[in-house]
């Protein structure tokens, strides 16, 4: 019988269960990267400023993402909180996107606009001066360290190669943009600009 040489041979077995596995993961993952709403940006979605892109890099420079996700889901005592939830095509010009998995501060997606950019100045320079209760590690060195704009041009060129729409212009303008900001400027800009696609109630 055909089922007993299944069973008695584990190689077989071993086969035909990652077969199975693996058609059965396809299926599910495989139509998502024809999805409409998984591929096309949200309306009103920008490509980031060569300013905003900088500061998204001293953000996973940082390590942000350790502690705070990006990521609000569908369930009221989420949205309450933060404001609308996330949906795909809020992210399809972030390379790579930033969810993150932990939440040892609050969840950021809808920080933009929350905050003046003094407030984050001063929290992010030593967090406990305006919430004393926190935890939060004080980042000063921002304040000081001046950004690369010699690299930002090649920043945007790579962005554009991943699809994101940057114009010529938009390129060459790019190390004027950022020459003599702060790594603080740029990811106060990117703070900003965080999740404000979206119309949310906060
Ligand atoms: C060790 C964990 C940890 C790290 C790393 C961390 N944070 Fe936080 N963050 C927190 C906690 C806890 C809070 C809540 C208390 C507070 O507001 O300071 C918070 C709050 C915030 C808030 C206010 C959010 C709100 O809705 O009130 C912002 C903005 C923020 N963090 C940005 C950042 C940025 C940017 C970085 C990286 C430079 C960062 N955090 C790194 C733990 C962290």
């Amino acid at each position: 019988m055909s089922h007993e040489k299944v069973e008695t041979n584990i190689g077989l077995m071993a086969l035909l269960i990652i077969l199975v596995i693996s058609v059965g993961g396809l299926v599910e993952i495989v139509p998502l990267f024809f999805l409409k709403d998984t591929t096309q940006p949200v309306a009103g979605l920008k490509p980031y400023t060569a300013v905003q892109l900088e500061g998204r890099d001293i953000y996973v420079r940082e390590g942000c993402y350790v502690c705070h996700s990006q990521m609000i889901r569908p369930f009221r005592a989420e949205t309450e909180r933060y404001g609308h939830y996330s949906v795909a095509g809020e992210f399809v010009y972030d390379h790579p996107f930033q969810w993150g998995s932990k939440r040892t501060g609050p969840d950021l997606q809808r920080v933009g606009g929350r905050y003046s950019d003094d407030w984050h100045r001063v929290h992010l320079t030593n967090p406990r001066d305006v919430v004393p209760e926190s935890n939060m590690p004080g980042f000063p060195w921002l304040l000081k360290n001046k950004l690369n704009a010699a690299k930002t041009a090649g920043k945007l060129q790579t962005m554009r190669t991943l699809g994101v729409p940057y114009t010529d212009a938009d390129i060459a303008g790019a190390q004027s943009a950022v020459n003599g900001k702060t790594e603080m400027d740029a990811l106060i800009a990117y703070l900003q600009v965080m999740g404000t696609s979206i119309k949310t109630r906060r």
